[in-house]
């Protein structure tokens, strides 16, 4: 390994507000290792629509500011402390971790937050599914368990998390139907497994499209990342004794609920977060290592919407709140 230099690219976010608040710098010092963390070189960082909360201050950041977004990024070992336990890496392991601090050349990462990469998957492939692709498995292992035959409503379908988790519904066997908001978008997310899908853009009555395509009962389960626009036509749209798994807010936080309003139908809701169900290193390579290997077998299909260099990092975020993008975003160090 070179020996490593005292600054590094990166891009900065001094305090909560607008995208204009990042700012791209190249004399950004390298991080110092604590005990147990590993210094990753990111080859690619992944763009989550998180990485936006955390900007805008509708997440409080557990690290305060100034901080670097990015939750996730895959590249080399650069560096390993030489304190705490450190899991056996090694310097030039290639890895994939998601913890905080991704739009940068380099990051100082817990090793408990860090997988190997699979040989024969790439750094762009491990990265555009692993944040996401964890949430998307775990939401259909875990937060509901699909079975075979299901009738499942998908909305952003064609998103990031979108369109792995019509992937791993159609080989459940799940009968999906998904929504977004274009044809080309309903397009794409039929190509990656939904079986009918809604533009509610254009169609604004689309629950009563859901409960047509369901005899009238509604579906299984809903996951619903969208929010506040979504959230009681979701509600609408579940059976009798069905499942409401709420897990994002890309058009803001969804309204207080009265829980008075789960009792007609019996509804269950959960408000999930990936991030509590990898919390010990078992789960964390339970998820991780499954969907890598997802990935490098072909049975996940990874779409990135594009790769954009570190200094673009607000065209990226702009791009997603703009709903401009499809798949996944990425960036480039
Ligand atoms: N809970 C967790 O652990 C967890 C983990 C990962 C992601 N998430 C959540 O999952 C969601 C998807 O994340 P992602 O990174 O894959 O993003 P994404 O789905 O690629 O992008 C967000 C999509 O939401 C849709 N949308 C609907 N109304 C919107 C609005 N007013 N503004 C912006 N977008 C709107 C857009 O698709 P259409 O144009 O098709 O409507 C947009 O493309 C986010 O809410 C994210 O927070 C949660």
């Amino acid at each position: 390994m070179p020996s490593l230099p005292s600054t590094m690219k990166a891009v900065v976010l001094p305090e909560i507000g607008p995208s204009s608040k990042l700012q791209y710098t190249d004399s950004q010092p390298l991080p110092t290792l604590k005990p147990g963390q590993l210094l990753v070189k990111n080859a690619y960082a992944g763009i989550n629509y998180i990485d936006t909360y955390f900007r805008s201050g509708l997440y409080p950041s557990a690290v305060g500011y100034p901080m670097i977004l990015g939750q996730e990024a895959a590249g080399i070992v650069a560096d390993v402390s030489s304190e705490g336990d450190t899991l056996g890496f090694k310097t030039g392991d290639r890895v994939v971790w998601i913890a905080q601090g991704g739009y940068a050349e380099y990051t100082a990462v817990p090793a408990h937050r860090t997988i190997k990469i699979p040989e024969g998957l790439s750094d762009d492939q491990a990265v555009g599914g692993f944040l996401m692709g964890m949430t998307a498995l775990s939401l259909v292992r875990e937060s509901y368990p699909v079975q075979k035959g299901d009738k499942v409503l998908v909305h952003a379908a064609a998103g990031g998390v979108g369109l792995l988790l019509c992937q791993l519904l159609r080989d459940i066997g799940a009968y999906t139907i998904g929504t977004a908001g274009s044809p080309e978008k309903c397009k794409l997310a039929e190509q990656y497994g939904a079986n009918v899908t809604i533009d509610y853009n254009a169609n604004t009555n689309w629950v009563e499209k859901v409960k047509e395509l369901t005899d009238g009962n509604g579906v299984d389960v809903v996951y619903d990342s969208v929010g506040k626009t979504t959230f009681d036509g979701s509600l609408d749209s579940i059976k009798r004794k069905g499942k409401f798994v709420q897990f994002g807010s890309a058009s803001g936080p969804p309204p207080p609920l009265n829980i008075a309003r789960l009792s007609p139908k019996n509804i269950s809701l959960m408000r999930m977060t990936v991030m509590s169900y990898i919390v010990t290193r078992e789960e964390i390579e339970y998820y991780g290592n499954a969907v890598l290997n997802l990935i490098k077998d072909g049975k996940l299909k990874i779409n990135v919407h594009k790769a954009y260099d570190l200094k673009d990092a607000k065209q990226a975020q702009d791009d997603l709140e703009g709903r401009k993008t499809t798949g996944k975003s990425l960036l480039k160090l």
